[in-house]
């Protein structure tokens, strides 16, 4: 072997060990840099023993699972997923709405919270105003906040799975209330049977019309709801559809639920066929209010039935003075009551009875569905005012 070859592989044997001792020593410094203060992008299992917390640190669930409840100075999310910490500490839920434009929305936030309350829970509301950029601001801050599990209520079904996915890396359980999240691990859905909505509607509108043309107006297509809803609708009218016997002459859905986008569906609507209409179905009271508008401009309010739902406060009113046919009754309360003990289980990661599953895309979701009312001006007393959910007065007027 010539000199020159040896020096090289000389060089190249003591250029190999001193870049061993280099990286050596750097390894060394930084494991001890890892103890002081926690800054260093260091495995998860290194950093959790020793630094407090942060939003991005919560992410990983394994840093997570290693707090107990002791270490926790700043009662940071961390130690709420031991199931034993909330043991000596009430549940911290965060209910994240879309919106409380409509009259329901009002009531749900109302009764969870009275709900959560009485269960000995703490409640933080966020609305996003159907924004949705906004709504998943919202639910990271609560989640970096410390909630124990999320109530969430989608503006739109799809873009909120990224709500769920970051919960989820924090170890926050997610139930989706009365409106499910697509195409994620939703942990629970509760709501109502939404098909049946659709069903009690058209149920009721075709024994009054069994034959003619039929308006459609659906409600906002971002959220799964009116695709359940009209989905629901459709499995009674098909079958006359097919028949010949009914004609659905227009049929469109309503962004974000506006009453002023129901307005301007049912003048086109009416203007296409020349007022010659026999059915409207809505997916709910709201947009109704905006249907039975435009059949006024026309001198057709109370001549056209008409299905709602929601029973909202001005639906009954029309319902007792006969321009709005019927509408369909959710018991909100009872779903407010449900979904703040289920929320509560979730937390504490107790079993959870169901009672059906829902598809969402990507998962059968494990879900509670309660039973929706139809209500019309025969039961009206019986079941609306019975409920309490609104009194006689409101909805007859003084002295009746
Ligand atoms: C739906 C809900 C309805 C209706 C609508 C508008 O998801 O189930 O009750 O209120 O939203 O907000």
């Amino acid at each position: 072997m010539n000199t020159r070859r040896w020096i090289l592989t000389n060089d190249i044997h003591n250029s190999i060990r001193y870049f061993a001792v280099l990286i050596g020593l750097l390894l060394l410094s930084l494991s001890l840099l890892g103890c002081s203060n926690g800054e260093t992008t260091l495995p998860a299992k290194e950093q959790t023993e020793s630094s407090v917390p942060t939003a991005d640190s919560l992410t990983s669930n394994h840093a997570r699972q290693q707090y107990t409840p002791d270490e926790q100075t700043n009662g940071s999310a961390s130690s709420q997923k031991h199931p034993s910490s909330l043991a000596n500490r009430p549940v911290r839920i965060g209910f994240a709405m879309d919106t409380l434009v409509e009259e329901r929305w009002k009531k749900d936030r109302e009764f969870f919270i009275q709900a959560a309350k009485k269960l000995g829970a703490e409640v933080t509301v966020t609305s996003a105003n159907s924004d949705d950029a906004k709504q998943i601001q919202q639910a990271e801050q609560m989640i970096a906040d410390g909630i124990d599990v999320l109530v969430l209520v989608p503006h739109n079904a799809d873009a909120t799975a990224a709500i769920v996915n970051r919960a989820h890396r924090a170890g926050v359980k997610v139930l989706s209330y009365d409106r499910l999240v697509k195409n994620a691990d939703v942990d629970l859905y509760v709501s109502f049977d939404n098909e049946q909505v659709g069903q009690l509607q058209a149920e009721a509108i075709t024994a009054l019309v069994p034959e003619g043309k039929y308006v459609y107006i659906g409600g906002a297509d971002t959220d799964n709801n009116a695709h359940m809803f009209k989905q629901g609708v459709f499995d009674v009218l098909q079958p006359r559809i097919d028949a010949g016997k009914i004609r659905v002459v227009y049929d469109q859905w309503s962004k974000d639920w506006k009453p002023a986008s129901a307005l301007q569906h049912m003048r086109e609507a009416l203007q296409a066929s020349h007022n010659q209409i026999d059915a409207v179905i809505v997916a709910n009271d709201a947009t109704a209010g905006g249907v039975i508008q435009a059949l006024q401009e026309q001198g057709l309010a109370g001549k056209i039935p008409v299905a709602g739902q929601d029973a909202d406060l001005a639906a009954a009113q029309r319902i007792v003075q006969g321009t709005q046919t019927m509408t369909v009754y959710k018991p909100i309360g009872k779903l407010a009551n449900v979904t703040a003990e289920l929320a509560i289980q979730l937390a504490k990661n107790e079993k959870i009875k169901t009672n059906r599953q829902v598809n969402n895309g990507k998962i059968e979701v494990p879900s509670v569905l309660l039973s929706p009312i139809a209500v019309n001006a025969s039961n009206i007393n019986q079941t609306l005012i019975a409920d309490g959910f609104h009194s006689k007065e409101a909805i007859y007027g003084k002295g009746k």
